[in-house]
């Protein structure tokens, strides 16, 4: 139906399509840096499809852990250990650590930008898989499935601790 010179062109774009993304990157144009800030279309591309792959690959159902008071202290203690050099203490914002201010883009701070509103699957997802192009490590092959609903289940419960968890939380440094 189309003519040789309509393939012609459209291999033409393609090819021309491919020295261009070339020479773009290449050349540097893109920025290297992480002393910036993400732009919107970066911003709006990564969370879009972060969005995207949450709808269709974290778990569904509920954590299977209560919120008992030892099931909170534990998952304070994994935070502690493993989290908190890049998301802070129960100070928020005013506990960044110098890592923390470095990275790009930079890690919330979950006592102030915390995920209590998502669901648990989403933020054990996270976890379990990292997020690609940015600092958040995949913790599979160091936490069990176990470990990883604990954490779940204290970032779900941050805002409103009971007295026990709440005293060892406000005690983890960075
Ligand atoms: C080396 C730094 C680093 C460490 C350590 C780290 N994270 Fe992250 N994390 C990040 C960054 C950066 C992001 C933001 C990614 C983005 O912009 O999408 C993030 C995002 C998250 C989010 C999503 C926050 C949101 O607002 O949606 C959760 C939940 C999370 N991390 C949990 C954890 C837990 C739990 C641990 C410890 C087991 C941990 N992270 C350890 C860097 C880190």
């Amino acid at each position: 139906m189309f003519g040789k010179n309509f393939w012609a062109g459209v291999a033409a774009t393609i090819i021309l399509g491919f020295i261009i993304t070339y020479a773009v990157i290449a050349t540097g144009v893109i920025p290297a840096n992480a002393d910036a800030t993400p732009g919107w279309l970066e911003s709006w591309a990564a969370h879009t499809s972060l969005r995207a792959t949450l709808a269709r690959d974290a778990p569904k159902a509920a954590n299977p852990l209560p919120p008992t008071d030892a099931n909170l202290i534990a998952g304070v203690q994994l935070y502690a250990k493993h989290c908190a050099i890049c998301h802070g203490t129960a100070r928020g914002d005013a506990s960044a650590s110098p890592i923390a201010k470095g990275l790009y883009p930079r890690p919330p701070q979950l006592a102030t930008d915390g995920v209590e509103d998502d669901p648990q699957g989403y933020t054990y997802w996270k976890i379990d898989h990292g997020i690609r192009w940015t600092a958040m490590p995949s913790w599979k092959g160091t936490l069990s499935s176990h470990q990883m609903w604990l954490l779940s289940l204290f970032l779900n419960h941050m805002d409103k601790l009971p007295s026990g968890p709440e005293g060892a939380w406000k005690q983890v440094t960075n």
